[in-house]
């Protein structure tokens, strides 16, 4: 068979974390539970601050309450300012997982340490032109990866075709300096473009829109994707085997 993807994905299994930006806000605890029983494998909480992307979201009271009815781990993304000023109110408002931009803070390393003394594991988010060497730097402190597809601040953009290079040199950097940091990919993602972040090296697909958007029912959607990143997961195992 022809060799249509660059690399194969180092987990078994791709992971979806399906944003609730998308979801309706009046029946959040309904979304969570379709999304969790539809067997999503985290929920993806954006937080938006107003000043380092141009919307405003939710803090930690709204993860707290998330967290009450959630059965997956929690990944926070913090769009927001000087994130130090919250990781630990977000680390006790139940998030498993604190991404942070690396835009967002003068201090990426002191920051990076505060956020894994917090006892969340640690992300690292990009926006899509931040030069990697960043990322380079901050791997061996990480444990997920964050490349943004979109410019952040919104759900329902379109997917940058760009960030498929992105993701494959983060895909090589990450494999020679740690293996155990897992990359995501957040914007845009839906079950076109799915495939191509896969394909490229993403183990974790945020989905806001695809997943809670007008189209379908949340458990339909959740399906959807799956089935569109297993053509490309099945047709690794065939290159592998
Ligand atoms: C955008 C957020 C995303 C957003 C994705 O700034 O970080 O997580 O919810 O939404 P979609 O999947 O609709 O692009
Ligand atoms: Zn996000």
């Amino acid at each position: 068979m022809a060799r249509t993807c660059c690399y194969t994905p180092p987990v078994s299994k791709v992971l979806l974390a399906p944003s609730v930006l998308s979801a309706n806000f009046t029946r959040l605890g309904q979304s969570v539970t379709a999304a969790q029983e539809a067997g999503c494998d985290y929920l993806h909480l954006d937080v938006m601050d107003g000043h380092f992307v141009p919307n405003l979201t939710f803090g930690p009271g709204i993860v707290s309450a998330i967290k009450s009815v959630s059965t997956v781990p929690l990944d926070v993304h913090l769009m927001i300012e000087q994130p130090e000023r919250f990781v630990e109110r977000f680390a006790e408002a139940g998030a498993d997982i604190i991404t942070v931009h690396a835009e967002a803070t003068s201090h990426l390393h002191r920051l990076l340490s505060q956020v894994r003394e917090s006892g969340a594991r640690v992300g690292l988010a990009l926006n899509p032109l931040t030069p990697l060497t960043v990322l380079e730097g901050a791997l061996p402190y990480l444990d997920l990866a964050l490349i943004m597809s979109v410019n952040p601040g919104f759900g329902g953009q379109e997917f940058i075709q760009a960030t498929t290079l992105r993701l494959e040199t983060v895909r090589r950097m990450r494999d020679r300096s740690n293996p155990n940091c897992l990359i995501e990919v957040d914007g845009g993602i839906n079950k076109d473009t799915a495939p191509l972040a896969v394909a490229a090296g993403a183990e974790v697909l945020v989905a806001g829109s695809a997943v809670f958007g007008s189209m379908g029912d949340v458990a339909t959607n959740i399906a959807t994707l799956r089935e569109a990143v297993a053509r490309v997961t099945d047709q690794a195992g065939e290159l592998r085997g």
